[in-house]
């Protein structure tokens, strides 16, 4: 449980963990490679643990001292079938990019997470990749976990998807890369591309034209360094938090600012919002910068279309933030937000609306009246991390005591929230 207090403004200068995406992928991809990966800034929240777990069990060596890990690969066919089950967590990052892999291994294994894994869609991964020829079964014909898996012998495909979804790109071209010919996957809007950037910096030849990235098969992986900036969906939470409390500023050193995540700055600008991108440089193929923001009076915006997949895991605290702007703000198109750790369209409209916050769910986003006076709530996260750190967020802006139950969530992609939270803000 955590208790949060009001505060009056935040003020300072911090960091933010490590990005999940590209931890994840620092890990899988250090597994995979010939070599050793060195990876600093890594993630070290409950889903990438998931990950290091599930590819140790593999027989890949992986040591980790806090954020810095080594991991020593074993190249694409080193991996060894597990003797247990292997076990994702809350990770739905680990196990659909995991099942691409899998799908390409000449053995066989069962694949499960918690409880919300349980419900998540897998279909969208298990389908293409039965496609490409892997044996692949679990409950519902597919859709749902436990997962089997028996790879091998793949053939390339021109895959269609029908979502923008980088765990469903990721997943396909990680099969790709061992299949027969080439692989290609088109998204209707296109989705973070952390995976083909770090396949190139693995020494792996990715084609990316428009909303269309091919691979061919038969490609090696390379060990290498890999530094891993702040992840731009944890810094969204102080973002937030610096527009809805008056004379608030803030730097968040060393952000990724890949544009395929950027969405909730391009929000917070056409809010009205002040946010500035300072010393911008590209470390491994992905763009960092320090973001400063102050705080502004917001007002309503519309998020929908191609900028929806650029800020999904952002829409729960940009609803919290809208409560503050002027007029309404409306999300559309984003009808993902369903098959998230919670349903977050419904996640949100129940939480935030016990903070007196006036959130109408529809059937692909939420409508948000804002100037709205909010009041602490006993809320829960319902065991998703994103819903447990919006509402603290909330809560900071609200009169009287918040509880966020089931806060232990936070801990899958930010270790530390309520302590580096409580050092930025002024009572
Ligand atoms: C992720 C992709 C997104 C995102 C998730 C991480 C990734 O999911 O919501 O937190 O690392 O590829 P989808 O690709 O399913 O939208």
């Amino acid at each position: 449980m955590l208790t949060i207090q009001p505060a009056k403004r935040i003020q300072g200068e911090t960091q933010v963990p490590g990005d999940k995406s590209i931890s994840h992928r620092a890990v899988m991809f250090g597994a995979l490679a010939e070599g050793t990966t060195h990876i600093s800034g890594f993630l070290q929240g409950a889903d990438c643990l998931s990950t290091i777990d599930c590819f140790s069990r593999m027989g890949v060596v992986i040591a980790r001292e806090g954020d810095r890990v080594t991991v020593h690969g074993k190249g694409w066919f080193g991996l060894q079938e597990p003797d247990q089950k292997l076990d994702v967590g809350n990770s739905g990052t680990t196990i659909r990019l995991m099942s691409g892999i899998l799908a390409t291994q000449p053995f066989h294994c069962v694949v499960e997470g918690d409880e919300s894994i349980a419900k998540r869609p897998m279909r969208r991964v298990v389908g293409p990749l039965r496609e490409m020829g892997a044996k692949i079964d679990g409950r519902k014909n597919g859709e749902f976990t436990p997962l089997s898996i028996r790879g091998g012998d793949l053939k390339g495909i021109t895959y269609t998807s029908p979502v923008a979804s980088a765990q469903i790109k990721s997943a396909i071209l990680l099969a790709g890369l061992q299949a027969e010919g080439t692989t290609t996957v088109e998204e209707p809007s296109v989705s973070r591309d952390h995976t083909e950037r770090m396949l190139r910096a693995f020494g792996v030849q990715v084609t990316q034209s428009g909303k269309s990235v091919s691979v061919q098969g038969g490609q090696k992986l390379i060990g290498r360094e890999i530094s891993v900036p702040g992840d731009i969906s944890s810094a969204a939470f102080l973002i937030a938090a610096v527009m809805m409390l008056p004379e608030s500023e803030l730097l968040i050193k060393n952000v990724g600012i890949n544009p395929t995540r950027t969405g909730i700055i391009d929000v917070v600008r056409a809010m009205g919002g002040t946010i500035e991108l300072r010393n911008e440089r590209v470390v491994n193929e992905e763009p960092v910068a320090d973001i400063y923001v102050a705080h502004t009076k917001l007002h309503g915006t519309v998020i929908e279309g191609d900028l929806i997949p650029r800020l999904i895991d952002e829409i729960p605290v940009i609803a919290v933030m809208a409560t503050q702007a002027v007029g309404e703000t409306i999300i559309r198109d984003a009808a993902e937000l369903k098959v998230k750790e919670t349903d977050r369209i419904a996640t949100v409209a129940s939480q935030l609306g016990k903070f007196g916050a006036k959130v109408q769910p529809t059937d692909d986003g939420m409508i948000i009246t804002g100037e709205c006076d909010l009041h602490g709530a006993d809320i829960n996260s319902m065991g998703d991390h994103r819903i447990g750190m919006a509402m603290a967020i909330a809560g900071l802006a609200s009169q009287g005591e918040t509880i966020v139950r089931q806060a232990e969530a936070i801990d899958v992609s930010f270790p530390g929230f309520a302590t580096l939270l409580a050092s930025i803000c002024q009572r």
